[in-house]
């Protein structure tokens, strides 16, 4: 694995199948390339070194195997976690209103890894959370977005990934400008001056038909 995370797919080892308990993995691949059920529009480099151009990404969850090295540019790999910062109100009121991936309506997507300083890893539970919530408001900020947004948040700092997370988010054509308002506020905040490399990538479903206007 290299700086921009490029690296020779594999595939999956016996570790990441079904564990001895039966435990259904929590491991996402992303493999950015020339297959892929999402075309990507648009990839930049936010802040820090950016990744290698592709025309799109495929998603595998669990055991799925990753193509030929041919088909393959970069290679992220992460896993869903437990919540770290949610108060349980929050947890709540998210629960309430977040919609599930996959809505047929959602055909536009936002696949954003991100990696925070050391400073930031430094800092003690309550500091993080006192930063992210009660001086940023990544939550009640956010939360005025859903139902519109889907989204899975991938953890991989502890796997020795050059992102500690891959954000995925999903929404409609017509939610488009307001998912780019929330960035925006987002990335004004005390949270993201701990942001020390982001690339943003923006998707559309590659099966999505392309509707002739009408005559
Ligand atoms: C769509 C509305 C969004 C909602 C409801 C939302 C909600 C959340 C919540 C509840 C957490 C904390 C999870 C935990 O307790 O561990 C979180 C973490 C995070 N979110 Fe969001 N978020 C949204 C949009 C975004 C966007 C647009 C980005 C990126 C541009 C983003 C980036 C992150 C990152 C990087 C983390 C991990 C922070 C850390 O653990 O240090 N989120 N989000």
């Amino acid at each position: 694995m290299d700086e921009q995370g490029r690296r020779t797919p594999r595939r999956f080892s016996a570790s990441l199948h079904p564990g001895a308990h039966g435990a259904v993995s929590r491991e996402f691949t992303f493999v950015g390339g020339s297959t892929g059920s999402w075309r990507i529009t648009k990839l930049s480099a936010v802040r820090g070194a950016g990744l290698p151009t592709a025309r799109h990404v495929a998603v595998f969850a669990g055991a799925a195997p990753v193509p030929g090295s041919s088909e393959a540019v970069w290679v992220l790999r992460g896993v869903t976690s437990n919540e770290r910062y949610t108060t349980r109100p929050e947890h709540e009121a998210l629960a309430a209103c977040q919609p599930e991936l996959g809505r047929p309506e959602a055909t536009e997507a936002a696949f954003i890894p991100i990696r925070k300083a050391a400073a930031w890893w430094a800092l003690s539970q309550d500091e993080r959370r006192a930063l992210f919530e009660e001086r940023s408001k990544h939550i009640a900020t956010s939360l005025a977005y859903l139902p519109a947004v889907a989204r899975r948040l991938h953890h991989g700092r502890d796997l020795g990934e050059p992102f500690d997370f891959l954000t995925w988010f999903e929404y409609a054509p017509g939610d488009a400008a307001a998912f780019e308002e929330l960035v925006g506020r987002l990335r004004a905040t005390e949270e993201w001056s701990y942001v020390e490399r982001e690339v943003d990538i923006r998707l559309i479903r590659a099966d999505t038909a392309v509707v002739p206007p009408p005559n």
